[in-house]
């Protein structure tokens, strides 16, 4: 961790490109509130290309990623040597602060899609100004996203389900993909388990998985 996390810490600058926090990709995802990042870390060696920003304050969360990715390519491993590639993925990006520091500093229209899976669901209606998803979060995420990219949201929590639904549904600036039953209730092929759906899974909760396109 203390090594690792300083060569892929993203310091939030105002106004800076989401890209320009790497080397060679063409277009910036961002996962908030990753946990242990086995999501971000499928993400991040399926699309190359992409370049992930992942935020999660939850320092365990943070250590079990940065060792897993510290596994890929472990100096004097096997993938050190002429040409090997150390940090072992390029296209990982990490903040261990509030999401909210990234999405402030983001200039308009400059992601194309934003993850938000398994969210803290603040069951207690005095705390449900806690929840991620709020109107006016919703409008800070329009504002970073382009036309047509994707907010995916993933959750266990039945009230926590319906209060996004109604947000997003208000809001002017997203639709909702969902034309059948499948839609929500099959996670895609491209959206990988992680740790908390997997407990949900393991206890019998049905999970709901949610996307939404920036008009
Ligand atoms: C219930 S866990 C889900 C973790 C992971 N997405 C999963 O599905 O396994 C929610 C995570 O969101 C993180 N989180 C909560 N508030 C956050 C914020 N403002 N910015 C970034 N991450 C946040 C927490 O630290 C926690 O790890």
């Amino acid at each position: 961790m203390q090594t690792l996390l300083p060569e892929l810490a993203l310091l939030p600058q105002a106004g800076r490109a989401p890209t320009a926090y790497f080397e060679n990709v063409t277009e910036a995802w961002l996962e908030i509130g990753f946990g242990a990042g086995e999501h971000l870390l499928w993400q991040a060696q399926n699309y190359p290309h992409i370049g992930m920003i992942g935020v999660e304050p939850y320092v365990s969360g943070m250590a079990k990623l940065l060792s897993h990715l510290d596994t890929l390519s472990p100096p004097g491993g096997e993938g050190e040597g002429e040409g090997a590639v150390y940090p072992p993925l390029q296209n990982i990006r990490l903040y261990a602060e509030d999401a909210r520091d990234v999405i402030a500093a983001l200039p308009d229209a400059c992601l194309s899609r934003v993850f938000l899976l398994f969210p803290d669901p603040w069951p207690k209606t005095r705390h449900h100004k806690r929840r991620f998803v709020q109107m006016e979060m919703l409008d800070q995420l329009a504002r970073v996203m382009r036309q047509g990219a994707e907010f995916r949201f993933g959750t266990d929590d039945h009230s926590y389900l319906l209060w996004t639904l109604e947000r997003l549904s208000a809001h002017a600036s997203f639709s909702w993909l969902a034309r059948s039953a499948n839609d929500w209730n099959t996670r895609p092929a491209d959206w990988p388990p992680t740790r908390y759906e997997g407990k949900a899974i393991a206890v019998g909760r049905p999970c709901t998985y949610l996307r939404f396109i920036r008009r």
